[in-house]
């Protein structure tokens, strides 16, 4: 069950994996570099009733067996896995050397299972030693702890998430994601930010970190299945979640009319709209800009959430922040909510996983429906943000119906446009450019962030230096980078500013790229061109599309694995 369950999570962090289990009053620790994926589940035996499990996305210290989760104190009496960071480690480790612990790796986690040592020397108490040792943590964590002489497994956490799982009659799972005991039960209970939970597998109990007062929690049912978050018939998830673009399009665009306004409303009497994001979720805010600017003509700003605490200076509670996010979950989003909420304005979210952090603590939340997404790449997460983001646009002109009208029937081209003669078409493109080590993408208006996001799709699977640019740019610097042969990919609709990018890329076709036209019609220009449907101002939508496919494309064609890059991670909880 453990070992299944860290499988399930391991587009979190697949640098290294590790168990620890009690088991005959003793602890016994397994851990690996790599991923779990190919270990046998027959590793612990079904009487091991305490077990708690990691996979690991390196922050800090190398990908080495020693650095790798579980750590354990110096007499391997405590296993503690964590999520996140302790900022202030360095110095909780030079307080404990004083007292004569010994440490074996490089990372911050370490500190944990020797200061929960030290506090149980005062306390007696293996969970009043956890809490102990939590207050004094600075920065974001998710710790499981277990100790050889109790039957319990304690858990805390701030910032980072953890969700206990209720297995009536049979036991709790705490995880830092659902699909780790989906298989098992969908009746969740959430910790809350400061909140830590005990359990001997009977019994459960929710309590205040900082005052230890008792929490009651509620059992919520949730409702993705297992299923759903599966491959099915697809070799990797990734291009599962594109071809799901059938349909989750379609869904993003089913929202009740009434939650729509509220957001639009909250818009059109804010004193200052921000949108947040980072990564792909950043790009589909930047994309919005345009949406409001060109449907409604209303200025919003985007600011990548990792920048957004700089903005407090004119932050005021009339201010408003829309945050966007698929996991729900990323640390510098939740960030840039604390501080607007210092401010006292209002955050709005558009997320994907229900329940999630930012979801619960949002004032308002739109969900884009569309359903698990387990490649770290995000694609389908993309354009059901694009379709809500320009849904809101539309309410906020007042022509409501006529958003919905236009993106249910770029839903339906875009279910015709995902047919394996199309994929097979990217798939021959692929082959011809998968050798090129640099690739470049331009896009004006809202393909303008599509080319970002071009970029980072075809960065993070293929690992070729692509870069994407607003067309206008390139003749101010970066087509100095162009040769010979170098591959160019042109964004664009059927608008009035195709003429522009389409003399962008005639100045790309001068100096001896390879240009590839990704729009409505094709022209001379183009070496290669791939149709999308001409969709008016749901463009963004159609033409990311393609260039998702391509970069899968890439990925497969460069024997890299599209669905567990290097590096990366699908939920970033750290700053
Ligand atoms: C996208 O493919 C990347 N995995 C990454 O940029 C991602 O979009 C970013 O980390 C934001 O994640 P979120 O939508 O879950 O907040």
């Amino acid at each position: 069950m453990a070992v299944d369950g860290l499988k399930s999570l391991e587009y979190r962090g697949y640098d290294s994996w590790g168990l620890a289990w009690k088991e005959g009053g003793k602890l016994s620790i397994k851990k690996e570099i790599g991923k779990i994926s190919g270990v046998d589940g027959s590793l612990l035996s079904d009487d091991c009733h305490l077990t708690i499990g990691h996979t690991r996305w390196a922050t800090h210290g190398g990908v080495t067996q020693l650095n790798a989760h579980p750590h354990l104190n110096e007499d391997k009496t405590i296993a503690v896995v964590h999520n996140g960071i302790v900022e202030n480690y360095q110095e909780l480790r030079d307080d404990l050397k004083k007292k004569g612990h010994m440490f074996l790796s490089e990372t911050d986690t370490e500190v944990i299972p020797h200061l929960i040592e030290e506090e149980l020397k005062t306390t007696g108490d293996f969970a009043h030693a956890v809490r102990k040792a939590c207050q004094r943590f600075k920065g974001r964590y998710a710790v499981l702890a277990v100790h050889t002489t109790s039957d319990t497994l304690v858990a805390a956490r701030t910032g980072s998430p953890l969700i206990v799982g209720v297995e009536k009659g049979s036991g709790y799972y705490i995880a830092s994601d659902t699909p780790a005991f989906m298989k098992h039960t969908r009746t969740v209970q959430y910790l809350d930010d400061g909140e830590m939970v005990v359990t001997d597998g009977k019994s459960i109990l929710f309590s205040d970190i900082a005052t230890g007062e008792e929490r009651h929690k509620r059992e919520i049912e949730i409702s993705w299945t297992a299923e759903a978050a599966d491959k099915g018939v697809f070799e990797h998830y990734m291009i599962k979640e594109i071809m799901d673009q059938k349909e989750s399009v379609a869904r993003a665009v089913n929202q009740s009319d009434e939650e729509i306004m509220t957001v639009a409303n909250a818009i059109k009497n804010a004193k200052g709209t921000f949108l947040a994001g980072c990564g792909t979720a950043g790009k589909a805010c930047m994309a919005a800009e345009y949406f409001f600017s060109v449907v409604a003509e209303h200025h919003v700003n985007f600011t990548p959430a990792s920048e957004f605490k700089l903005y407090h200076h004119f932050l005021k509670p009339e201010s408003l922040l829309i945050v966007v996010s698929q996991s729900g979950e990323t640390a510098d989003v939740l960030e840039a909510m604390s501080v607007a909420k210092a401010k006292g304005a209002k955050v709005l979210s558009i997320v994907n996983v229900v329940g999630s952090s930012i979801d619960r603590a949002s004032d308002y939340t739109l969900h884009i429906n569309a359903g698990p997404e387990r490649a770290v790449a995000s694609t389908k997460a993309l354009t059901g943000q694009l379709a809500v983001l320009l849904l809101v646009s539309y309410a906020l002109a007042g022509k409501l119906p006529e958003g919905k009208k236009l993106l249910l029937e770029t839903a339906a081209q875009i279910n015709d446009m995902l047919n394996p003669r199309y994929v097979e078409r990217l798939r021959k493109l692929a082959e011809r450019i998968k050798e090129r080590e640099d690739l470049y993408i331009i896009g004006k208006s809202w393909n303008y962030p599509m080319a970002l996001e071009s970029a980072i799709k075809i960065q993070e699977v293929s690992y070729i230096h692509a870069e994407g640019f607003a067309g206008g740019e390139l003749k101010h610097g970066p087509i100095a980078l162009i040769e010979e042969g170098t591959p160019c990919i042109a964004l664009f609709g059927n608008d009035e500013v195709t003429p522009d990018i389409l003399s962008n890329s005639v100045q790309l076709k001068a100096r001896g790229a390879f240009v590839i036209g990704v729009g409505p019609e094709n022209n001379e220009i183009f070496d290669e061109w791939i149709r999308v449907p001409d969709v008016g101002n749901a463009q963004a939508l159609a033409n990311i599309i393609p260039i998702q496919v391509l970069a899968y494309e890439l990925a497969i064609q460069r024997g890299k694995d599209p669905d567990m890059p290097r590096n990366l991670a699908k939920s970033v909880t750290v700053k």
